[in-house]
């Protein structure tokens, strides 16, 4: 006898839409047919949509600082948020200090990671590539299960100049890693905030006037023509606007392997939320700056395109009160002063359906590969994770596609203090989560036992193996 069977949902996966029942056994999916036999559970699923997990492959959690201080939003916390919005796996963040190793970083997150309620990989960001973590750690950090590196083009003290990122794209390549990397031009930006702040414009909003379109498209263009160079497989990350988008799109026409992903507050928020009334700006700060209206519109012609062609949250522990939030420099600090970056791990499944497949702008198929199928892909996941194929993981979401909702803090379910969604009306919600078979989500509450997530080991994966077209002395 099966464990779970599903009963008459719409299954809703990458490949299509089907009507089906889904049987559960060990934690996997054992069946798909028209009409499954008694179970030891029947959920009964009519007009509800079945979906694989949402896999959010770009998540910012409980990270600690050099100086101690760790993000307010701790695995157990993000999880709860995670599982409350249908996602059930989460790539986050192993961090690496200017002079310090990985292989401590990651036994660190490992550890922290141990109460996460999802399922958990990591990427490691690289900041310092010194011989010792090019040859040594990070070999051993493939060994352990990390398949992706993550580079940072801008931000003092994160920030790899070019010679850095070369090492870390020859790193990976030799390791079978992806590279994701963060497209912003460092050096532009900086001279864009002493200007501003010379002209005494230090406000939130000008978090937006620092740090335009074009920064981040010649950051893009540049991160990609280097790694064509070295034929390494790239993501690039958090992509805001379209013309960061077209050097993703002629690179992928010339056969590159380069991947982009966006994120929903590139097509929910604009500039001028962070003009809000007061400090109320830094609620949307993140970076890249959400842009406006019209390129909300061209974001998603590229999403149509396939151009990009992962939706995450870039979900980031910060409150707006917290010791180390928006605030921590003032009630009033500069903008260069605030933390970047927005919570939205919840959000982001809602947001997208009610915007994608409800405002009729995406399939639900497209929807299911931008939120779960296309990140698991990407990150070397699939098919045990977004997809609903016999012997994946039962991650599961009953979705009500037709649930009218409003977006609060209180619904976030995180450990922040606000949503930048307060008040959105949305269509589409998730009614039960399965994790691995196991009901850990209905009706808004969240079940699942802290230390019931699992450390997702990854092995090598095509994708992030480059074309085969790099001379050999530059290997
Ligand atoms: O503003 C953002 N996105 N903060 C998080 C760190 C990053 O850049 O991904
Ligand atoms: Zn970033
Ligand atoms: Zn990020």
């Amino acid at each position: 006898m099966l464990d779970v069977v599903i009963r008459g949902a719409t299954l809703v996966t990458a490949e299509g839409m089907q009507r089906a029942d889904l049987g559960i056994q060990g934690g996997r999916v054992a069946a798909v047919a028209a009409s499954l036999p008694e179970a030891r559970r029947v959920i009964e699923a009519d007009g509800l949509w079945l979906m694989p997990g949402g896999v959010d492959s770009h998540c910012h959690i409980e990270e600690p600082s050099p100086d101690g201080t760790v993000m307010e939003e701790s695995f157990e916390s993000a999880s709860r948020s995670a599982l409350a919005g249908g996602t059930t796996s989460v790539v986050c963040f192993v961090p690496q200090w200017k002079g310090g190793g990985v292989l401590e970083r990651f036994a660190d997150q490992r550890r922290r990671a141990e109460r996460a309620m999802v399922d958990v990989a990591f990427h490691q960001i690289i900041t310092d590539p010194t011989p010792e973590v090019l040859e040594r750690e990070i070999p051993e950090l493939v060994r352990q299960g990390v398949r992706s590196l993550k580079v940072f083009l801008t931000y003092d003290p994160l920030v790899l100049d070019d010679a850095g990122y070369l090492q870390v794209l020859a790193a990976a390549r030799r390791n079978g890693c992806l590279v994701t990397v963060h497209c912003e031009n460092f050096h532009a930006i900086n001279h864009r905030i002493a200007a501003l702040k010379a002209a005494g414009i230090v406000a939130p909003h000008a978090h937006a006037l620092a740090r335009p379109a074009i920064v981040e498209r010649e950051a893009t263009h540049r991160a990609i023509a280097l790694a064509e160079m070295m034929d390494q497989p790239i993501q690039v990350f958090h992509v805001s606007c379209a013309e960061a988008a077209e050097e993703i799109a002629r690179a992928q026409a010339r056969g590159v392997r380069v991947w982009g992903e966006t994120c929903p507050q590139y097509l929910a928020l604009t500039a001028s939320d962070m003009a809000r009334e007061g400090f109320e700006g830094a609620k949307f700060m993140c970076s890249p700056a959400p842009r406006d209206e019209a390129e909300h519109g061209r974001v998603w012609a590229m999403i149509r395109r396939g151009v990009l062609d992962v939706v995450s949250s870039d979900h980031c522990g910060f409150s707006f009160d917290g010791p180390h939030g928006k605030r921590a420099n003032g009630a009033d600090a500069p903008f260069d002063q605030v933390p970047n970056g927005i919570p939205g791990i919840a959000a982001r499944l809602p947001l997208l359906f009610s915007e994608g497949v409800a405002a009729g702008r995406i399939a639900p198929e497209e929807f299911v590969r931008l939120v779960s199928a296309n990140p698991a892909k990407v990150m070397g996941l699939w098919p045990r994770k977004g997809s609903l194929h016999i012997g994946a993981d039962a991650d599961c979401v009953l979705w009500d596609p037709k649930a009218e909702r409003v977006l609060s803090n209180a619904a976030m379910q995180h450990a922040i203090d606000y949503t930048p969604y307060e008040g959105r009306a949305v269509t589409g919600w998730p009614v039960m989560v399965l994790r691995r078979g196991e009901v850990v989500m209905e009706g808004d509450v969240v079940t699942a036992q802290p230390g019931s997530g699992e450390y997702l080991p990854r092995g090598p994966y095509a994708l992030a193996q480059g074309r085969g077209v790099l001379e050999p002395w530059l290997s």
